[in-house]
């Protein structure tokens, strides 16, 4: 099959935030307990933090992490994670029914921060707490000295603030599993002056409003109206969640479920934009999409009930995963000017780029590869590439494009970044290069993932799925051509 993408340096969507390739680490199964905490691991440092997995993050590039949940937080008393450890409360955890031992909380999170070379995305409690709490928290966190919070903090053990700057106003609170579910109004209010006082004690503060659990939510829409029309001047990004599955086995339509993705967003900027214009303002709301991923192979899972750290939503992800995760980060960065943060949920063993065995080794799963290498090479403005493809019906679309790709050009290093999947199953494309405004640029490298079976995973022993190189692209004066494989994810670069 034959295909053309044109770059032209004047199709811009927007500068790429760097906060896009982030991701998130819930108090839920192994996550934190196992994961990125396991005092007496061999690669565990004097804080008990696993250095092994630190390292996989840095290669991975993770700008921000979004913590302590997810559903773990609207029942979370933060009090109860920071102080001496013998004095640290073990609580029932109710959001995923197991016992939560706090022997990890905000200033172990912050130490680990600082080790990942990554930034806090702290969500506070607005279920079973609310503003005042929220308040108390940033203070602990963000205050200098002199006043009950931070001085606790300074008696735990740490003198400087942590100065985080982002903060969620509380977890999917439509969601009737959410501990203290509320109404649009309810949570409208609760959110919007509990960012007023937090920004009270901190104004550079941003906050991130709760949009629907998902876009299949019956109040999806009205919930972002409404909720917005409350808190509008108070919060800056509102966010989204999104999680898709092939439970159909049917791996047509799985490869194109970021076509929906792409309506959910667009429908997301639509409603701030009318709340916006209902408003009269200039204050623009952007998008946190901070959850999103493939989640489905652990479902039914058995969890022994009040168990710590269990074995909980363990995805082993396969390479037709890592195809939707490509997919879907190629669809947040179409959406650069608007998308500014967005967390790969999770981080480590909870449906994770990441898996490791508590006291033994950890591998990187087949959706790190795409991640990694978007983060690595999507810099400056995102481009919006003009695609000509053949396309296909499947069960759930019609007229989806064989190839997926979005471009970023860093200007300031003169480089282009090329992102395409290609989404048939039977053929490759040639595909024809055309650069417009670009004529000095030449391509310097062409990584791909390709040519595994749709279910071939990896394992502790066998990183098999993953990138590896190809020679350049044919070029001659007036053309680039690169054959990209039929079931693949493509990174082709240039430089002047
Ligand atoms: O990421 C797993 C869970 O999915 C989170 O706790 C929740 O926010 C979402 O429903």
């Amino acid at each position: 099959m034959k295909a053309k993408i044109t770059l032209a340096g004047e199709l811009k969507i927007g500068e790429i935030d760097r906060r896009v390739f982030g991701s998130f680490i819930e108090h839920l199964g192994r996550a934190v307990y196992g994961g990125i905490y396991e005092p007496g691991h061999p690669m565990a440092d004097e804080n008990g933090l696993r250095m092994d997995v630190i390292k996989m993050i840095n290669e991975l590039g993770v700008p921000v992490v979004r913590y302590p949940g997810g559903n773990f937080v609207s029942g979370y008393n933060w009090e109860d994670g920071v102080g001496p450890l013998e004095l640290r409360p073990a609580r029932l955890e109710l959001a995923w029914g197991v016992t939560e031992p706090n022997k990890f909380g905000t200033n172990e999170f912050m130490q680990w921060c600082k080790k990942a070379n990554t930034a806090p995305m702290m969500a506070v409690n607005l279920g079973t707490r609310g503003p005042d709490e929220a308040r108390a928290l940033v203070e602990y966190c963000n205050h200098k000295s002199g006043s009950k919070y931070s001085d606790m903090r300074i008696a735990h053990g740490f003198k400087d603030p942590w100065d985080v700057k982002l903060w969620c106003l509380g977890n999917e609170m439509d969601g009737p599993w959410q501990m203290c579910a509320k109404t649009a109004e309810e949570y409208g209010r609760t959110a919007n002056e509990a960012a007023k006082m937090m920004k009270w004690v901190d104004a550079s503060i941003e906050t991130v409003l709760c949009g629907s659990s998902s876009r299949y939510m019956n109040t999806f829409g009205e919930w972002e109206q409404k909720t917005l029309e409350i808190a509008y001047d108070n919060v800056d990004y509102v966010s989204l969640h999104q999680y898709y599955d092939n439970h159909r086995q049917d791996t047509a339509s799985f490869l194109a479920k970021n076509l929906d993705l792409d309506d959910f967003i667009y429908s997301v900027i639509c409603v701030c934009d009318y709340v916006k214009a209902k408003k009269r303002t200039k204050k623009q709301i952007n998008l946190s999409f901070d959850e999103w991923n493939v989640w489905y192979h652990s479902n039914g899972a058995p969890v022994e009930r009040w168990s710590v750290a269990p074995n909980q939503l363990e995805d082993i992800y396969n390479f037709e995963d890592a195809l939707v995760a490509a997919c879907m980060l190629i669809t947040l960065l179409r959406h650069a000017d608007r998308v500014k943060i967005a967390c790969l949920a999770q981080l480590v063993n909870v449906i994770a780029p990441i898996f490791t065995k508590t006291g033994g080794g950890a591998f990187r799963q087949t959706i790190f590869y795409p991640f990694q290498a978007m983060s690595k090479y999507a810099r400056g403005n995102a481009l919006k590439p003009i695609i000509d493809c053949p396309k296909y019906d499947c069960k759930d679309f019609t007229d989806v494009p064989y190839l997926e790709s979005v471009a970023s050009y860093d200007e300031e290093n003169e480089e282009i970044a090329l992102f395409v999947v290609n989404r048939s199953m039977e053929e490759d494309v040639q595909l024809d290069i055309s650069l417009l405004g670009f004529e000095d640029y030449k391509a310097v490298s062409f990584e791909s993932m390709d040519g595994y079976n749709v279910l071939e995973e990896n394992t502790f022993d066998n990183e098999k799925v993953k990138m590896h190189s190809n020679p350049l692209p044919v070029e001659d004066d007036k053309n680039i051509v690169a054959n990209l494989k039929a079931l693949s994810f493509n990174v082709i670069r240039f430089k002047k």
